[in-house]
């Protein structure tokens, strides 16, 4: 692909800048509202924070309530089968809101309308105007345009070459907290994933963007930026000079201000020396790592073509915490992989043990149609899923209550999260590791870092004064 072919053309952006100009005709003066669900990762949540915004720009405003909605987008995820369940029972939902106000829109997008044989299933649903896979969202003007105006039905199949679409307007949820996707897609095809099917290929936007975005971020207030994509490890390999994730830590630490900077995710496979050295010498980088182990047991490794193994994984472990002492890290486990056998899931436990993560984020291993592991035999019994996901559970949960017992007494730096939903008087907040502390105060600090003295700790929580 040239650089002029990643990018969604300007002949696109102008024919869909016509359809805006047109939506503003019909939505003036009349008040609409928009309300947009969201399902998946981070990756999802940024993608919704561009949905907001460009029906912003097509004069809605967005609202959390879904009653009063004359507009409802359901971002959907396709990771695991809970994943799509849930997002079939919100489109159901809105069916009855389609027969109240026969008026009102619905659209369905993100990883699940990427797939084949779901978007054949939602153009079934009589009362869904439109639907549309991840590589189509530029073009919303277009479908909003067309369901105002009681045009066909829309239900478009993603390009097959993906494009970025630096034109679409973003409207972020918080005014403290911002993801920044850095790239794109997938290449890895981890035999288990859905990811590289419903996102297409890897592609990375350029420096320039990124660091004038994040810079923009930080002069205007925001303390936690995330740079996002499905393996920031291989950031920059498809254009020019190619530059690397490191070069971006370099260049962001340069920004003046106070800000925590986290990235989201690394696969190990391309995880360098000169990232880790990056991150060491980083004013801002957060003193944590999400680390994605999936199994401790080379054999499933490479039944995932994960391209890594235990001794290769555990060496960066190393080399993170030695290049930064007071590092903590988190990952991914999957339990119940087609053929795990109890030794395998031993050797997750065992690798469990060894790198004593902060938090673990556990799955059990769920069937994707049209993946390499959902043809696989020996698929494990839910049972024995269960049985095994509980026990690397439990371990976990008594890991995090050491760490949070020995953080009694210490005082750490917080970024407030807001009021607690539980409490009036309490404020929820978290670490840099993404530990949460709740703390009483009279004064609303939201949004701000403060430092809070820690007094007691549980398996999920901590609490402290100011
Ligand atoms: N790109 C990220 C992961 C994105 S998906 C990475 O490579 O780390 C987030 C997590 O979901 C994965 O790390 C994996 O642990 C889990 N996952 C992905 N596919 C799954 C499946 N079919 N069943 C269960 N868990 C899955
Ligand atoms: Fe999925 Fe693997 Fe890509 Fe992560 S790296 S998104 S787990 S295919
Ligand atoms: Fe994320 Fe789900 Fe898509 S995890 S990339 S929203 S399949």
């Amino acid at each position: 692909m040239t650089m002029k072919e990643k990018f969604v053309s300007c002949e696109e952006m102008g024919k869909q800048l016509a359809f805006a100009e047109k939506v503003r005709e019909l939505t003036e003066g009349k008040n609409f509202k928009a309300h947009i669900i969201t399902l998946g990762c981070q990756q999802n949540e940024a993608d919704s924070e561009r949905i907001s915004g460009a029906l912003n720009s097509l004069g809605y405003t967005i609202t959390d309530d879904d009653m009063s909605a004359d507009l409802i987008i359901i971002n959907t995820c396709a990771i695991r089968e809970h994943a799509e369940r849930r997002a079939l029972s919100f489109i159901g939902r809105y069916k009855h809101n389609k027969a109240k106000n026969p008026d009102m829109v619905l659209g369905v997008c993100g990883c699940m309308m990427a797939q084949e044989h779901r978007m054949k299933q939602v153009i079934t649903f009589p009362y869904v105007d439109f639907a549309f896979g991840t590589g189509s969202m530029h073009r919303l003007p277009e479908f909003v345009y067309t369901a105002l105006t009681k045009g066909k039905r829309k239900f478009i199949k993603d390009p097959d070459k993906m494009q970025i679409c630096e034109d679409i307007p973003v409207l972020r949820k918080s005014g403290y907290k911002a993801w920044v996707s850095i790239m794109y897609g997938c290449n890895n095809f981890c035999t288990y994933c859905i990811v590289p099917y419903v996102r297409g290929r890897e592609r990375s936007r350029l420096p320039k963007d990124i660091i004038s975005e994040v810079r923009e971020l930080v002069e205007s207030g925001y303390k936690d930026i995330t740079l996002l994509g499905q393996n920031v490890n291989s950031y920059g390999k498809d254009i020019e000079g190619k530059p690397t994730v490191a070069d971006l830590i370099n260049e962001i630490s340069k920004i003046e201000g106070e800000f925590w900077l986290h990235l989201m995710t690394s696969h190990p496979k391309d995880a360098t020396s000169e990232m880790i050295d990056a991150i060491a010498s980083s004013k801002c980088c957060a003193n944590c790592f999400h680390l994605p182990l999936q199994s401790g047991s080379d054999a499933i490794l490479k039944r995932m073509n994960r391209h890594y193994d235990i001794e290769r994984y555990l060496s960066i472990v190393n080399e993170l915490k030695a290049k930064n002492p007071h590092i903590t890290l988190t990952t991914d486990i999957i339990v119940g992989f087609p053929g795990e056998t109890e030794e395998d899931f031993k050797k997750t436990l065992d690798v469990v043990e060894k790198v004593r993560y902060d938090s673990i984020y556990t799955f059990i291993y769920s069937p994707r149609k049209g993946t390499p592991a959902a043809e696989m035999e020996d698929q494990i019994p839910e049972e024995i899923q269960k049985e095994r996901f509980n026990r690397l559970v439990d371990l976990q949960n008594s890991i995090s209550k050491d760490f949070n017992d020995a953080m009694v007494g210490k005082t750490v730096k917080v970024l407030v999260d807001g009021k607690s939903k539980n409490n009036e008087k309490v404020y929820m907040s978290r670490t840099e590791n993404n530990r949460i502390v709740h703390f009483e105060s009279e004064k609303d600090y939201t949004g701000q870092f403060i430092n809070v003295h820690i007094t007691r700790g549980d398996t999920f929580a901590l609490y402290g004064e100011i």
